[in-house]
């Protein structure tokens, strides 16, 4: 990520959402993904991904399955040294809007994703023209090419059957529908408290703050406690 000192961040998106497990998925890079940009920058050792950036392309991965509720992890090691310039990001998205809210405000008419399916995005790409210190450090190209790796991808949700997930995700009788445990409608102090420390040690981007983008008129779940 994007000037970021620390190297390897093992980040566990814990997507509030899923239907019939189909038990741990321990997966497998080449047999769950599908590479959407960049065929000739990504490689798989062991079952590893390797995402790799030069001045020619990036690359990118997307899963092949839509998740509705659940858990997708994968532990990430960033770019090493100075990478200041390159973005390596891992979310789950539907459509094309990444979107990452928490709580769920959908009774305030801010939409929340329990309707869709969504897939998983793994990426490494150049974004000097405001990933770090809004555009004004530049990829330093003489470094490349930079390398991102991940681990251990395992998805733990819902599958995406079409709208009749919605429901069937959703049921809390359905008995491996774990996520429907009133345990996982709220953080724990303890979770909180982790979140905090990993938001103020290692975010270095909020569109929240992003004024710019949103020329002053921002999403309106940003007003909103977030998690
Ligand atoms: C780019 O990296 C090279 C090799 O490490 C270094 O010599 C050079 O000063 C760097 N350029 C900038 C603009 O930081
Ligand atoms: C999140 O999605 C909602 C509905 O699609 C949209 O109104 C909001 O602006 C999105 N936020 C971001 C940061 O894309």
């Amino acid at each position: 990520m994007a000037g970021l000192r620390v190297q390897t961040l093992i980040f566990v998106l814990v997507a509030a959402l899923a239907i019939l497990d189909r038990t741990a998925v321990e997966a497998n890079f080449d047999k769950n993904f599908i590479v959407t940009w960049g065929k000739n920058h990504i490689g798989t050792t062991n079952g590893n991904l390797r995402l790799v950036l030069d001045k020619s392309a990036g690359s990118a991965i997307r899963s092949k399955v839509a998740h509705l509720f659940g858990t997708v992890e994968m532990l990430i090691k960033l770019v090493p040294g100075n990478s200041a310039g390159t973005v390596a990001a891992y979310y789950v998205v539907r459509g094309w809007n990444s979107n990452q809210s928490f709580r769920n405000y959908e009774n305030e008419g801010i939409a929340y994703p329990n309707k869709q399916g969504m897939k998983v995005f793994a990426s490494l790409w150049s974004a000097d023209d405001w990933a770090t210190q809004g555009g004004r450090v530049k990829t330093n190209w003489t470094q490349a090419p930079f390398v991102a790796e991940g681990r251990r991808y395992k998805a733990r949700t819902c599958l995406w059957q079409g709208p009749v997930s919605i429901k069937q995700c959703a049921d809390p009788t359905i008995r491996s529908n774990w996520w429907t445990s009133p345990s996982f409608s709220q953080l724990t102090r303890t979770q909180l408290d982790r979140m905090q420390k990993i938001r103020s040690g290692f975010m270095i981007y909020d569109y929240c703050k992003d004024t710019n983008r949103f020329k002053g008129v921002m999403p309106p779940e940003c007003s909103k406690r977030q998690f």
